[in-house]
């Protein structure tokens, strides 16, 4: 069976969004118990303008005090030259482009066009020149909650754009929960039939309880890595009615279960998705964290 690759996002797309500001050293040990689990990759943090995302302004001092694990891959969101210079500073192992393939959702998330976007971030592929490699994330691949439908023939015309200008992967983002199976399904095939060299990611929320149904389609289409956030938490603070990412630890349970290779010590994860309610102070919708793996039995009811 294939070997499938996670990268947990939850102290970046989840905790760009919560209510409460979550202190430096709880991201910076939630970051270290994550590198124990056999994550390939972890989003660490978001160098974006500390006024847009208040909650992720601590980027350098979580950036400077996690321990780094080899074999563990340190990305972070970059949306600009500021952030590229901010990220090459703190030695991230990846820089995650953002821009969205909506017009309306970029306009709302970065306050430019796509247009604008995207030469600011070839500007940011210029600068960095081979130094980090580079990932991009387009947002609402799979539909913009503003403008609806974005064709595929839009997401590929990105995906070609950013290929050009030499990026090792890119991540299609369903921002939203808009994503159903068939749709991902189509979309898996045609961007590996069109781009095999390019490391290819899918990022999916939980919004309308897809989420694990869009995983499935996917990789039985033949995706190996994909974003996931522990809980469930996450989402976008400038899409409206955005909410959580696929919890990592129901995902990778599903895909153990069914006899994938994740690499992932499962209860490990499992742990560490309990405390996760203490960190930030509500429950969270991850469901096997509560419910304990099928194989985790139950005594039987004395008669
Ligand atoms: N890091 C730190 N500060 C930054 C920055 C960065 N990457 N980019 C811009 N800034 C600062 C500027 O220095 C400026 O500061 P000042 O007001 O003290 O002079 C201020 O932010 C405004 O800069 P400007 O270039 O006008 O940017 P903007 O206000 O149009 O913001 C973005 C553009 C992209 C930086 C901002 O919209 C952003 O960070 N959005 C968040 C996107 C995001 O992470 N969404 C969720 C994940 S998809
Ligand atoms: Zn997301």
């Amino acid at each position: 069976m294939n070997r499938i690759y996670f990268n947990d996002v939850v102290t970046r797309d989840g905790f760009q969004i919560e209510p409460n500001f979550i202190p430096t050293d709880d991201k910076v040990k939630l970051v270290d118990e994550l590198s124990q689990c056999g994550f390939a990759k972890i989003e660490v943090t978001s160098f974006t303008s500390p006024k847009a995302i208040p909650m992720l302004r601590d980027a350098e001092e979580v950036m400077g005090r996690i321990a780094r694990v080899p074999g563990v891959e340190y990305t972070v969101l970059v949306p600009n030259l500021r952030g590229a210079e901010r990220a090459l500073e703190s030695c991230a192992d990846e820089f995650n482009l953002v821009m969205s393939t909506s017009e309306t959702h970029n306009q709302a998330n970065l306050r430019m066009s796509r247009e604008k976007s995207f030469a600011g971030l070839a500007e940011v592929i210029q600068y960095v020149n081979g130094r980090t490699p580079i990932n991009v994330s387009l947002s609402t691949a799979f539909g913009c909650p503003m403008e609806g439908d974005v064709p595929q023939s839009e997401v590929e015309g990105f995906v070609q754009r950013f290929a050009d200008l030499g990026v090792r992967g890119v991540t299609i983002c369903d921002t939203t929960g808009m994503a159903h199976p068939a749709q991902v399904a189509s979309m898996a095939n045609n961007l590996q039939k069109k781009f095999g060299n390019l490391q290819l990611t899918f990022h999916f929320h939980n919004t309308r309880g897809m989420g694990l149904a869009n995983v499935l389609a996917a990789v039985q289409s033949g995706i190996t890595r994909f974003d996931g956030s522990l809980g469930g938490l996450g989402g976008c603070p400038y899409a409206p009615g955005a909410s959580g990412n696929i919890s990592s630890e129901d995902a990778i349970h599903m895909l153990d279960a069914m006899g994938y290779d994740t690499g992932i010590d499962i209860p490990k994860l499992l742990g560490l998705a309990r405390k996760l309610p203490l960190i930030v102070g509500h429950p969270v919708p991850g469901q096997v964290a509560k419910a304990g793996r099928t194989c985790d039995l139950h005594a039987a009811p004395v008669q």
